[in-house]
């Protein structure tokens, strides 16, 4: 794209205003991009921090003002025009230029001459009669954290529907607050999304002991009221279990009706190459509503719902509209605080053939490490960041760390990194 301003040129429209969205704008700021950018957010506040929401936030150990990504003056140092509040309902693309023009649903259209898509995710909602019911709530955004905040102090019997981090997170604070806890998962094991299961049974040990119950492989056929308010979690063997609180976290899926409706090749989420373009190379598309072949695992194509791929693809994403070089990507990385455990992952498990566990799993200071191919690929670090950075920096360089000396806790890891 040129980067040259005209009085006739209109800019960038990046569509979502979360870690992607903005990070896609600093980064087109950063490398000299000077016409016009717009971000638009479907949401009441300006872009904040997720990752909180379901940990300090929701403890309340977190302020509102500190949840956001930057102060209101950086969007007018950075000349970047932020539109909340803002549903893009329609795009009409130009029909020999990268350009186009967006409809908001209030009728406001939006020009463009290059356009990115950052429309993240919403959460899954569950199927079940009930679920408008008082007291029913999910954890996605602010106003979600704020109700959520207002209701715990009020509860005594909570359920967690969906033990993964969202799940176990909301839990492990409603615990912290001295609540009677369940939660309720339908797979076999907790985390099963994301972390195999070592890892999984783990979490389930460690939540239990702190005092909640884990129903494994049970699902919720419906939610009962009273007068409005819910007051009961009905599961398919017919158990009813008493709650004046319901908190469900099963899940996300990525928004991808705007690129549908442009036509772009979606699976379940927007299908980029590894340059963050879709199936029309002049739009592209970063964080949470993406599927990718991520370039440290290109044979997979992936949905990787973290804030670090957010904030990376992001950077990708500015560069091929600019086309300017493309930023190398890093390993994958994630992290979940439940209670005083702090898991940190790097890597991507799938497709793992073999494992290492490396320390003790009781005294809640353990690592998981993960083969294929007799080759490292991730690990799961528990009160263990340590051994995080040393895997985070193995997999950086392509190289990888002995499975036969990795369960030796007398070795640092960092002294175990073996090129290939
Ligand atoms: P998730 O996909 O991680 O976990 C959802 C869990 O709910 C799964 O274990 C699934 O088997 C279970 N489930 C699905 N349907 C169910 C049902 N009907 N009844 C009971 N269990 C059911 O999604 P989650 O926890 O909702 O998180 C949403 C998003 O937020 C994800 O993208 C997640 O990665 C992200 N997130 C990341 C955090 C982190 O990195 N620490 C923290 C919190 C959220």
């Amino acid at each position: 794209m040129d980067t040259v301003t005209t009085e006739t040129e209109t800019g960038t429209l990046i569509v979502g205003a979360g870690e992607a969205g903005l990070g896609i704008a600093v980064a087109l700021r950063n490398a000299g991009y000077t016409a016009p950018v717009t971000i638009t957010g479907l949401e009441a506040d300006p872009p904040y921090q997720r990752p909180p929401l379901s940990k300090e936030f929701l403890a309340g150990e977190m302020d509102e003002e500190n949840l956001l990504l930057r102060a209101d003056d950086f969007y007018q140092d950075k000349d970047l025009r932020l539109l909340t509040n803002a549903h893009i309902e329609d795009i009409v693309l130009d029909e020999d230029s990268a350009g186009g023009t967006a409809t908001t649903s209030a009728g406001h259209a939006i020009h463009f001459d290059g356009l990115a898509l950052a429309t993240g995710a919403s959460p899954r909602r569950l199927p079940v009669p009930g679920g408008d019911l008082d007291g029913v709530c999910y954890l996605r955004d602010i106003p979600d954290a704020r109700r959520l905040r207002t209701l715990l102090p009020g509860a005594t019997r909570v359920v967690v529907v969906g033990g993964g981090y969202i799940g176990l997170e909301a839990a492990a604070v409603a615990r912290g607050r001295g609540l009677d806890v369940t939660v309720v998962e339908t797979f076999d094991r907790l985390l099963q999304r994301v972390a195999a299961p070592p890892i999984s049974e783990f979490f389930r040990t460690a939540h239990e002991k702190r005092g909640a119950k884990v129903l494994l492989g049970a699902s919720v056929t419906a939610l009962r009221g009273s007068a409005g308010s819910v007051s009961g979690v009905e599961l398919s063997d017919g158990m009813v279990l008493p709650a004046d609180l319901v908190i469900i976290g099963i899940g996300v899926e990525p928004r991808i009706e705007l690129a549908q409706k442009l036509g772009l090749d979606c699976g379940r989420g927007i299908i980029v190459d590894d340059a963050a373009r879709t199936s029309n190379p002049a739009i592209v598309a970063a964080g949470d509503c993406t599927m990718q072949p991520h370039p440290l695992y290109p044979t997979e194509s992936i949905c990787l719902e973290s804030v670090q791929n957010a904030a990376d693809q992001a950077k990708v994403a500015a560069a091929s509209l600019m086309d300017g070089p493309r930023p190398e990507r890093a390993v994958p990385w994630f992290w979940s605080n439940q209670a005083d455990i702090r898991l940190q992952i790097a890597g991507l498990s799938m497709g793992f053939d073999d494992y290492v566990i490396r320390g003790e799993p009781g005294t809640e200071q353990f690592t998981v490490l993960y083969y294929r191919d007799g080759r490292l690929i991730a690990a799961d670090a528990v009160n263990n960041p340590h051994d995080f950075m040393a895997v985070k920096r193995a997999l950086a360089k392509g190289a990888t760390i002995d499975p036969t000396d990795a369960h030796n806790t007398g070795l640092p890891l960092k002294t175990l990194i073996r090129e290939i």
